[in-house]
């Protein structure tokens, strides 16, 4: 039986650090508010010639060298991010270019923060059915050029960072034990960035009316965050045909430290067993489970054998687990 394991990880965040007491000079603020409220310190803030395929070939590049590969053995790229580089081409193909992959199929993905899960489950399809032997998933964000820095609901969640992993073809009883995506698109507007595509293309009024930047509904979203997330993890779980007990990691999505805290209560899963970072980077979406994953995997809490359980929420409003035996 074909199956897929993770075989190697990296991930990449921007040089720059925008701590709480840069942002009390920016907005109506405090770090006090901000750590209490959300659980962030700092995040970090990519340099103006840096796009989303910049910080994503970093992040690659590690990947590639930890897999212990050859960059061409890749035979298909997909990068999930809500901030490409542009509309089109994909950013899948920018990092294709820039790593120098020869002529394999490269393509993103969007589903926002749950977008490195989506991408996981599609390579894992890809791979499962014996057409792909290596891919590399990618999650990169920039979101600090979608962040309107005058909404102090929103501008004091969000970083910018990369993060990657080689999936690749094994027959041993390891790797990806079950996937799970949900969605529920009534639900879009909590979280959205409302000009720039065909609906509302870019003119004078969109500029002037800020509709390039994201738009959330905070506290609907969170309620939903959690109830799904939650959702999420006992659906992955139950098709793996495993319990809790049986994770040694999860690797929640970090939105915010309350959802993390409610997810873990819900779960009934001591918090140690669940990786958090958000102090550091705050909300970098689809990147924030990548490099969640990478950081866990090259710590000293799991090692092989032990199974982990990615689990992420984001606008769409999408959801979904994945459950992996290292
Ligand atoms: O990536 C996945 C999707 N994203 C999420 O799931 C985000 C989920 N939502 C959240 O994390 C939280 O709802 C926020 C952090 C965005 C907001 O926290 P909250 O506890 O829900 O605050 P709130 O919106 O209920 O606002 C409480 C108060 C308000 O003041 P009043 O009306 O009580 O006087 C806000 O104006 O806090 C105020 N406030 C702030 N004060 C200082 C909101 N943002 C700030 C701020 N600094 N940055």
């Amino acid at each position: 039986m074909i199956r897929t394991e993770i075989t190697g990880t990296g991930s990449y965040m921007p040089e720059k650090i925008l701590t709480n007491k840069d942002l009390e000079k920016m907005v109506d603020t405090s770090d006090e508010w901000i750590t209490k409220r959300t659980g962030i310190k700092e995040r970090h803030i990519a340099a103006k010639d840096e796009a989303s395929s910049d910080l994503a070939v970093k992040a690659s590049r590690q990947a590639i060298n930890d897999a212990g590969i050859d960059k061409n053995e890749i035979d298909a790229i997909i990068c999930a991010t809500i901030t490409p580089d542009m509309l089109f081409p994909a950013t899948a193909c920018q990092i294709q270019k820039k790593i120098g992959i020869k002529e394999v199929a490269a393509f993103d993905v969007e589903s926002a923060c749950t977008g490195f899960l989506t991408a996981l489950t599609i390579a894992d399809s890809m791979i499962v059915s014996g057409n792909y032997k290596k891919v590399l998933v990618i999650a990169s964000e920039v979101l600090s050029r979608i962040t309107d820095w005058e909404d102090r609901q929103s501008c004091v969640l969000f970083g910018d960072g990369a993060g990657a992993a080689i999936l690749s073809s094994t027959d041993k009883d390891r790797g990806i034990m079950s996937t799970y995506l949900g969605s529920d698109g009534r639900y879009g507007n909590l979280l959205h960035l409302p000009a720039g595509g065909s609906k509302m293309p870019a003119s004078e009024d969109t500029v002037e009316g800020g509709l390039h930047y994201i738009k959330m509904e905070g506290r609907e979203s969170f309620k939903i965050a959690v109830k799904k997330m939650a959702v999420s993890a006992r659906t992955a779980l139950k098709k793996a045909g495993i319990t809790i007990d049986d994770i040694k990691m999860v690797i929640p999505h970090q939105a915010n430290m309350r959802i993390i805290n409610a997810l873990a209560k819900m779960l009934k899963i001591d918090i140690e067993r669940v990786f958090i970072n958000i102090k550091d980077y705050g909300n970098m979406s689809a990147a924030t489970t990548a490099v969640g994953l990478d950081q866990t995997l090259k710590s000293s809490k799991v090692s092989t054998g032990e199974i982990i359980q990615l689990v992420a929420f984001g606008g769409g409003l999408t959801w979904g687990s994945v459950i992996v035996k290292i």
